[in-house]
């Protein structure tokens, strides 16, 4: 009777920075539940399912998400589902400390996470509205909820500048303001909370690993895998009472 609960059968939508450790898992997941998805990202990918497509945008220009709506729309007959996945950043390593880092580095820090969410948002609405509503999932992080903590970082390179969180802060808070002022167009908006989830392609230090593992409650870092059901659920109607949300995957990082 429930079997087709998290069914995104018929669904058309996009995934900014699909091509990304998280976003190319749950680009594939939300194909296997049904959805037709398009994968955008600075650069075009093959993609390895029918119902995946790539197309090239990017999202610090309107113009380029205007032209990726425009293609979905074509391609799949409409829009009704946006993961707001894609991300970029200024200040990370030696300069991004609050007192050196630039002007020009904190705007680009902060645009990069929210910037990125409301461009893409303010361009898809009309979509969503000629197919009768949608759902919008934006990307936050756990460092929008708390700080990170400096003494973990250490070495490691991967030291967080104080743009990001503040930027994924707003994503959070941008969420709650678009769910009440689109709910009367049947749009629903809510946010997926990531913990740590270092990609192993890029993140190898493992005494980091480690120090990360032991700041969440379950004691390890997160796979891209586990941040898929928590999209799909949003993306369904499993989650058609939901707005204005916040999930947080963080194995428990920020509950203690
Ligand atoms: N991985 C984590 O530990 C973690 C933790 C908290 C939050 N998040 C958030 O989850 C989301 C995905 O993270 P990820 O780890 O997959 O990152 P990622 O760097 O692997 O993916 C980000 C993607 O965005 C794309 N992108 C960058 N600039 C773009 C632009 N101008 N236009 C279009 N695409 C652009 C990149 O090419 C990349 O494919 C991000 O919003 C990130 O802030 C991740």
């Amino acid at each position: 009777m429930y079997e087709k609960l998290f069914s995104l059968e018929g669904k058309k939508a996009v995934v900014t920075g699909g091509n990304g450790y998280l976003g190319s898992v749950l680009s594939r997941a939300m194909a296997d539940f049904g959805a037709n998805v398009a994968v955008a990202d600075l650069e075009t990918r093959e993609q390895e399912h029918e119902r995946m497509i790539s197309i090239a945008c990017d999202v610090s220009d309107t113009g380029s998400i205007r032209k990726l709506y425009q293609e979905t729309a074509e391609r799949f007959g409409g829009i009704d589902v946006l993961i707001n996945c894609a991300t970029y950043g200024a200040g990370y390593g030696p300069l991004g400390t609050v007192e050196r880092m630039s002007d020009e580095d904190w705007h680009k820090g902060l645009d990069g996470a929210a910037g990125t969410v409301f461009r893409a948002t303010r361009e898809v609405i009309p979509y969503m509205e000629r197919a009768g509503g949608g759902s919008i999932v934006n990307f936050g992080s756990m460092y929008g909820i708390v700080s990170p903590d400096p003494s973990i970082y250490g070495d490691s390179g991967a030291n967080n500048p104080a743009n990001y969180g503040a930027g994924k802060a707003a994503v959070i808070q941008f969420t709650r303001y678009c769910a009440a002022h689109l709910a009367a167009k049947g749009i629903r908006v809510n946010s997926v909370t990531p913990g740590p989830f270092p990609n192993p392609r890029v993140q190898q230090n493992d005494a980091f690993l480690q120090q990360l593992g032991k700041k969440t409650m379950l004691g390890r870092a997160g796979t891209a895998e586990e941040i898929a059901g928590a999209v799909v659920f949003l993306a369904s109607g499993a989650s058609s009472y939901m707005t204005g949300s916040n999930i947080v995957v963080d194995g428990g990082w920020t509950a203690w």
